[in-house]
């Protein structure tokens, strides 16, 4: 479902270039679910920005379900994300003018399906806030707005699932139902989830964990006598 190819980030800064990621190849199959670990600033974030494409890779190669994103400008990339991608983000970023079924719906809209409002109404209920609808964001807790942005996410039905850090705001209850519902929808739809997380217990939930060490990503395995080692990927 992802490939890449020594994909690598750099960006210029005012002290010079500055290379966020060191070549990077690893795959990621249908219907797995990946958490990505390692200390702030290792670059966690800036991976995932590359391989959802709201960011371009400065070498190497990304395919999205077989789709080459390194090869596609801005409007090609946006195109792909509306019809394959999900991104939930720390912060939620709902828009604050919209209420929780409008945030929702938005991206239905932008994609041309039909019903957006059944659509919403039905994906709201899924997430328990099916009396929430009305209600605009800053109406809303940490938590609440968490699954209006999970809903907001899976309302285009998205093969790929990408969350930086989701229950990085959230305190330990609502952190947990968050998990709960992004691990549900992980295997109720077979989508392929992608999260970064400082949280271990989160990380063990996933069928994979990768380690981000200084824009180094390794891949963490567990032997058969269970201990911890490193594998480089
Ligand atoms: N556009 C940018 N310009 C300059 N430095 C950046 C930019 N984006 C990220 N960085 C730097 O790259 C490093 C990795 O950032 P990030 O991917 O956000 O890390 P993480 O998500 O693991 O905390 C940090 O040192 C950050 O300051
Ligand atoms: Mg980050």
């Amino acid at each position: 479902m992802i490939k890449t190819k020594n994909i690598t980030k750099r960006v210029t800064t005012s002290e010079g270039e500055l290379q966020i990621l060191q070549p990077i190849s690893f795959d990621v199959k249908a219907g797995e679910s990946v958490a990505i670990v390692g200390a702030s600033g290792s670059g966690k974030s800036t991976l995932l920005s590359l391989l959802a494409g709201l960011d371009q890779v400065s070498d190497g190669e990304i395919f999205l379900d077989g789709a080459g994103l390194h090869d596609m400008d801005e409007e090609q990339r946006a195109r792909l994300r509306g019809d394959k991608v999900g991104f939930i983000f720390q912060s939620f970023m709902l828009v604050q003018s919209l209420t929780a079924l409008e945030n929702i719906m938005l991206p239905a809209e932008i994609a041309g399906m039909d019903n957006p409002q059944k659509r919403a109404q039905d994906i709201l209920d899924m997430v328990g806030l099916a009396h929430r609808g009305q209600h605009y964001p800053n109406q809303l807790s940490g938590g609440e707005q968490q699954r209006v942005a999970i809903a907001r996410a899976f309302i285009t039905n998205p093969q790929i699932l990408f969350a930086d850090e989701p229950t990085g705001n959230l305190d330990a209850k609502n952190s947990e139902k968050i998990e709960d519902l992004l691990f549900k929808l992980n295997q109720e739809s077979n989508t392929t989830l992608v999260l970064v997380t400082h949280d271990n217990e989160l990380a063990q939930r996933c069928q994979r964990q990768l380690q981000m060490h200084a824009g180094e990503l390794t891949e963490i395995t567990e032997n058969a006598t269970d201990t911890m080692h490193k594998q480089a990927v």
